[in-house]
């Protein structure tokens, strides 16, 4: 690929290479730099960052992903963004990547159970001795025999570390989802690579009070989050909102039940699809809309939302709008769907 623009990098005073179809989250990463992102789709905004000079396309930017501040200042999204020009780039955080932080591992399948109609629970487990690190809330990426990628949240603590939990909704015609449910068996073997993203707990405003928010599988990064936080015993007030359409597809609704009896925790279900003769009793609607009728501010709150990419992006907006959440108080993982890719793109 051609070279068409140079991206300077304040802070650490390196200048890397710009290809003409590059997004600068792109051009740093191949060039042996790592800066946070997450969903590579403009609706998590893991990657805001600021361009302090030079023109540039700043792609396609999903709904309060910058506050008119931010647009103002010549915030952008990394992943979607484009040099027009050589630029100057100021991330949010940037450093060399270590080839040691991330691995790749051939993980054997150990259990796979069909938890909801559309809800497969994967259990893996690294080749012997192989401890790998990550934190709670990250995910992998399964590397499919044709170079393509998936990305699944861990579900289990990091402390469990010699294998990993995935909770995988089956996507009808999805490349990974249709192995998954026809064809993966226990004793075979996924090539994954491990960890990615920036989805964790922030140490920052430790006071806050938290509300966690999920939908359908959103639920797995913070079953790792919550399981790893009991485990350290540093509680805060914790308010988990997990949405789905039906009961079943709450479909480990017992475990945070169980949870409820923790100081500090509070779980409310909500259902958006309940039928009126299935006997639910909890709450229904959208799970977002559960938060706003519960708390008439959330100026002092932080937010960790994961699911669906319009639920994230909802809840950012009518949080932000409506209920006084600060925008750097908001973090997210959105579970967009991997861009389809030819065979030839996927093993460039
Ligand atoms: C950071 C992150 C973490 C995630 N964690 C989880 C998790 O823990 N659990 C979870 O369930 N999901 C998670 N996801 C979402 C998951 O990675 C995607 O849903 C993934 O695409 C599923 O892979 P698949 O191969 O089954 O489906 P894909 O092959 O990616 O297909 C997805 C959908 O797109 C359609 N499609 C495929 N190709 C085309 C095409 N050429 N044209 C039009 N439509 C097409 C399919 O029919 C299907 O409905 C996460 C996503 C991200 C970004
Ligand atoms: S990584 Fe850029 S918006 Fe999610």
């Amino acid at each position: 690929m051609s070279t068409t623009h140079r991206i300077h990098i304040t802070g650490i005073d390196v200048t890397v290479p710009c290809g003409e179809t590059q997004t600068v989250l792109d051009a740093v990463r191949e060039a042996g730099y790592e800066m946070p992102f997450s969903c590579n789709a403009g609706v998590c905004a893991s990657c805001k960052g600021r361009v302090v000079s030079g023109r540039i396309s700043p792609g396609a930017v999903g709904d309060h992903t910058l506050s008119a501040e931010e647009i103002a200042s010549g915030h952008v999204l990394f992943c979607q963004a484009r040099p027009l020009s050589d630029i100057t780039i100021e991330p949010r955080h940037i450093e060399k990547t270590d080839p040691a932080a991330r691995r790749r591992l051939d993980a054997k399948v150990m259990r796979i159970d069909r938890l909801a109609s559309d809800v497969v629970r994967l259990k893996l487990r690294f080749p012997a001795g192989e401890k790998v690190k990550f934190k709670a809330g990250q995910y992998l990426q399964v590397l499919l025999p044709d170079g393509q990628r998936r990305s699944f949240s861990m579900a289990n603590p990091p402390h469990q570390n010699d294998g990993a939990e995935l909770h995988i909704r089956l996507l009808e015609g999805g490349a990974f989802s249709r192995t998954l449910a026809n064809d993966l068996k226990v004793g075979d073997v996924l090539r994954v690579e491990i960890p990615h993203g920036d989805f964790f707990i922030r140490e920052e405003g430790a006071g806050a009070p938290i509300i966690m928010l999920a939908s359908g599988t959103g639920f797995a990064p913070i079953k790792s989050m919550l399981e790893d936080g009991f485990r350290q015993g540093q509680m805060r007030d914790v308010t988990l909102y997990w949405g789905a359409r039906t009961q079943k597809d709450l479909y480990l609704l017992d475990l945070p039940t169980s949870w409820a009896s923790r100081p500090g925790f509070r779980f409310v279900p909500v259902l958006s699809d309940a039928a009126p003769d299935a006997g639910w009793t909890g709450r229904t609607g959208y799970v977002h809309q559960a938060v706003l009728e519960d708390h008439a501010t959330l100026a002092s709150h932080q937010v960790y939302a994961c699911g669906a990419p319009a639920m994230v992006s909802a809840a950012r907006a009518d949080f932000i709008d409506q209920r006084g959440l600060s925008a750097n108080a908001f973090f997210c993982d959105a579970f967009v769907v991997a861009a389809p890719q030819t065979a030839a793109a996927a093993t460039a």
